[in-house]
């Protein structure tokens, strides 16, 4: 048999990309593929893209640019880009960058294989359909290799609530969702190869509905209750929700269903009503603040997440304030946020403007109070006893990094092995991580 060719991909944007990188990279195995860590070396150059914001998308162009020299060197070098760039702009990433062979979106990672087989004969190839069939199930069974503590698994994708400033459903399509048999085997496979820890995604998870199999749709409260009846699995989390889609079960389920972890992220993007009306979010500022009170009440020490999203056309400072004061009143223990980024085609690129100026000056306003809560919440930490799953070695001699139950990352000095469940005291709180010591 002849050597293996290298594939390096390189991945960006959400968790879902990490997922479907690793989906694509066994993909091509058949195909006589091993990963490599670095594009210096490969055979072919797969970039499973992000095109959520302006820098996203051009940071693709700019990575493709930097390839060029590497081509010139090894003309049989295959390039490819895969992900939201690829599904958005499609024909127009070969117009700018010629030396593209591949371009591939995401609902069409099944047909990679094949496609790579042309691009080898010396063809340009270009897949974006939103194809029928479901990739995941066109796609081969997982290889058995054994595997990290934490996995993500791919439950739903898509999205159909059309928020104003958001490309994700021109990019990933409708809402769908795998069936219920699918998610518990390749679980059940992910455990038998070392996971302790699942995170279940979707661009929309807790809209999931996918067929189980009394041929109802299930809830992903019903998957969570189902999936956790697996002995070897410690941990279930899930992310991304939207607040419209968080039902009863899925409260209960936080305070009920021990494998479920105490983390919840939960994007609100604005705290003012009259600008969450312009995003199309069809919720509002205290049908949030509620729903953040109900789950409190199901899971008191439950860490809430968020994203915000500042200087959305025609934000005020009152609307900015209104931001900054639902954030005090929920205390967040972690929150992404972005300046407001023009999408074309989106509704919102339409509209007037908020000078860039004043995005930087609210963003830094916001970041400064969200750092502030991450913080304190990490400090409330101290002297409480929390569960750790560890993970891999640390820097130090003896030392082991692993997450808790709220997703901190906690130093340790301990002989106990990545995959092993730790009860740990906390007794500091750094920048950026904890330390405590294994008491059992
Ligand atoms: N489905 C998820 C979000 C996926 S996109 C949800 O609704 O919560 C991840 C985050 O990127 C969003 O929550 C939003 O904060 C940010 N984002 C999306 N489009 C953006 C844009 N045009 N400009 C700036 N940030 C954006
Ligand atoms: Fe984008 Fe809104 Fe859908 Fe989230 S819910 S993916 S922000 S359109
Ligand atoms: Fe980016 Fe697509 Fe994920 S736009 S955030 S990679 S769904």
């Amino acid at each position: 048999m002849s050597d293996p060719r290298k594939l390096y991909i390189k991945t960006y944007g959400c968790q879902m990309n990490v997922y479907d990188s690793e989906r694509m990279s066994e993909a091509l195995g058949p195909n006589g593929y091993v990963t490599v860590d670095s594009p210096d070396e490969a055979d072919m150059i797969l970039l499973n893209t992000c095109h959520i914001r302006e820098k996203a998308a051009e940071k693709v162009y700019s990575e493709l640019g930097r390839f060029k020299g590497l081509k010139a060197e090894k003309p049989d070098l295959k390039i490819g880009v895969a992900g939201c760039v690829a599904q958005a702009e499609g024909e127009e990433i070969m117009r700018r960058q010629p030396m593209v062979d591949l371009v591939v979106g995401p609902q069409s990672y099944h047909r990679l294989p094949e496609m790579e087989a042309k691009a080898g004969q010396g063809a340009k190839v270009i897949d974006t359909d939103f194809p029928e069939e479901d990739k995941f199930e066109r796609l081969k069974s997982r290889p058995k290799a054994k595997r990290g503590p934490t996995a993500f698994l791919t439950v739903q994708e898509g999205c159909d609530k059309f928020c104003a400033f958001c490309v994700v459903p021109y990019t990933r399509g409708a809402e769908v969702s795998r069936p219920v048999s699918r998610v518990l085997d390749e679980a059940r496979d992910l455990v038998e190869r070392g996971v302790r820890e699942i995170t279940l995604l979707g661009q929309n998870v807790n809209a999931y509905h996918g067929e189980g199999p009394d041929g109802r749709d299930w809830s992903l409260a019903r998957l969570i209750r189902e999936l956790s009846e697996i002995d070897d699995l410690a941990r279930i989390r899930f992310t991304t929700s939207h607040p419209n889609d968080m039902d009863d079960d899925l409260i209960a389920a936080h305070g009920d269903c021990e494998k479920l972890m105490p983390y919840l992220h939960l994007p609100v993007q604005s705290g003012s009503d009259r600008i969450l009306k312009r995003m199309n979010r069809s919720h509002d500022r205290d049908s949030y603040l509620r729903l953040i009170d109900r789950i409190r009440a199901a899971r008191p020490d439950i860490l809430i997440s968020g994203d915000f999203i500042v200087g959305f056309p025609e934000e005020t400072d009152e609307d900015f304030r209104d931001t900054m004061r639902l954030i005090e009143e929920v205390r967040y223990g972690q929150a992404f946020s972005f300046k407001y980024s023009t999408r074309p085609g989106t509704p919102a690129a339409e509209r007037a403007q908020v000078e860039e100026a004043v995005k930087t000056a609210r963003l830094a306003e916001l970041q400064a109070l969200i750092t502030d809560q991450q913080r304190a919440v990490q400090d409330s930490m101290v002297g409480q006893e929390v569960g750790v799953l560890i993970e891999r070695a640390g820097r130090l001699p003896g030392q082991m990094v692993g997450k808790s139950d709220h997703l901190h990352a906690v130093h340790m000095q301990t002989d106990l092995a990545p995959g092993s469940l730790a009860r740990v005291r906390i007794v500091e709180s750094g920048p950026n991580s904890l330390a405590g010591d294994v008491i059992g």
